[in-house]
């Protein structure tokens, strides 16, 4: 080979990568670096309950109630509208607000909200229409971004309803940059029901992706739209755990806590498995008439602490023995949470090895029960304790 050949085969070859290398700049400049949700995000959402039966008197006396509740001080921020608050479109294609319900405006709500230390959130969706019809983002994502920035919205959750052939990574990243160029923080909600493995492509597109179909308020039910209960969606979160961190979260759905559908003890073991899959915790009920029970759960702050680890490491699946499960995360300061499921329909007895968990046998832990708010002392090897049917033991282990 000359030269000369040489010279400009050299050339040749950094020239191409000097593109290679200003693409691949360029892509981790365009993804998402929004500073959010550093913990799964936690609040209160309309639509578990409320359906589409919103109105500002609603969202404010939800927003009081946060506060009334001590919900606001165990850590619940996101006060999110969901679905229905919209009903048009004007000349110049700004979205409208529904007159009647929300006389205000959504500016008036959203002060009013942050007026109490919380955040705002809404709901949209990718689509021509959302889920019940209402306009979609389509085609106006940017014209939106700007007009929730400025009535102050903190949080969007971006539902998948009417999108005909879009592709869910390039329509939510429209969204995600045009959040970006609305200039004002808004945490990135991804709602298309896990159908494209979000989790695989959303790491730099949102700040959570739900991975399943909408829960039902129920143990174990399905209908045949999709939706399912609590054990069905929680089955489907098994494997993903690789994929959740700081500022990017799997995303089980909202909570049915206090909706009436299950009994206490299994709204026990809702939450704590949410809180050791390090979910967002979105409560979906009337949090202006809880039972003190419901409120209990809701306001656990151990349990919360687990949710919100600053690890972000989400837990997993140890050992499924027939009706047994155990999940385990592993938490900042070297602990374990560890909950014993029983999915059965009697009492049974539930055990964790420390191999399970990553630990050697030998180990002496305390353990400590974090819904009877209890020590339990020091154990060697393993833990095991008496579930109740449908139930859940948290536990925080502790070397
Ligand atoms: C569904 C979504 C629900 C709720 C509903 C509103 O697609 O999964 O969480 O937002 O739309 O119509």
């Amino acid at each position: 080979m000359s030269q000369t050949v040489m010279f400009r085969s050299a050339c040749r070859l950094l020239c191409v990568l000097v593109v290679v290398c200003s693409f691949a700049t360029g892509a981790r400049a365009r993804s998402l670096d929004n500073g959010l949700a550093k913990t799964p995000p936690m609040g209160w959402n309309s639509w578990n309950k409320f359906g589409c039966n919103v109105s500002e008197k609603l969202i404010k006396e939800m927003t009081d109630a946060l506060v009334s509740m001590g919900m606001r001080d165990a850590g619940y921020q996101y006060v999110v509208i969901d679905d229905c608050w919209q009903v048009g479109r004007d000349a110049q294609g700004n979205i409208i607000a529904d007159p009647q319900r929300f006389p205000s405006g959504m500016k008036a709500l959203a002060d009013y909200v942050h007026s109490k230390g919380l955040k705002f959130g809404l709901y949209s969706d990718a689509g021509t229409l959302t889920c019940q019809k209402r306009p979609g983002g389509r085609g106006y994502e940017f014209q939106d971004a700007r007009q929730y920035a400025a009535w102050g919205v903190d949080y969007l959750k971006y539902d998948w309803c009417s999108t005909g052939t879009q592709n869910q990574q390039a329509s939510y990243s429209i969204m995600r940059d045009a959040l970006a160029k609305a200039g004002r923080p808004i945490v990135f909600s991804i709602c298309e029901w896990g159908t494209s493995k979000p989790w695989t492509w959303a790491r730099d597109v949102g700040n959570l992706w739900r991975t399943t179909g909408d829960i039902q308020d129920c143990w174990d039910c399905k209908r045949d739209w999709g939706g399912m209960g609590f054990v069905h969606i929680l089955d489907l979160q098994d494997g993903l755990e690789a994929y959740a961190g700081p500022g990017h979260w799997n995303d089980p759905d909202m909570l049915e806590v206090g909706n009436g559908g299950m009994t206490a003890t299994e709204y026990r073991a809702h939450f704590s498995l949410w809180c050791v899959l390090a979910a967002p915790l979105m409560a979906g009920n009337d949090i202006r008439q809880m039972t003190p029970e419901t409120a209990e759960i809701l306001t656990n702050r151990e349990v919360i602490a687990v949710d919100q680890d600053p690890l972000g490491m989400q837990g997993r699946r140890v050992k499924r023995e027939g009706d047994s499960d155990v999940w385990a995360r592993q938490l900042s300061d070297g602990g374990r949470a560890v909950a014993l499921l029983n999915r059965g329909i009697a009492p049974a007895k539930v055990s964790v090895s420390w191999n399970e968990i990553g630990y050697p046998a030998h180990l002496s832990a305390s353990v400590r029960d974090l819904w009877a708010k209890k020590d339990l002392g020091k154990h060697t090897g393993s833990f095991s304790a008496d579930v109740p049917a449908h139930g859940v033991v948290l536990v925080r282990v502790e070397p």
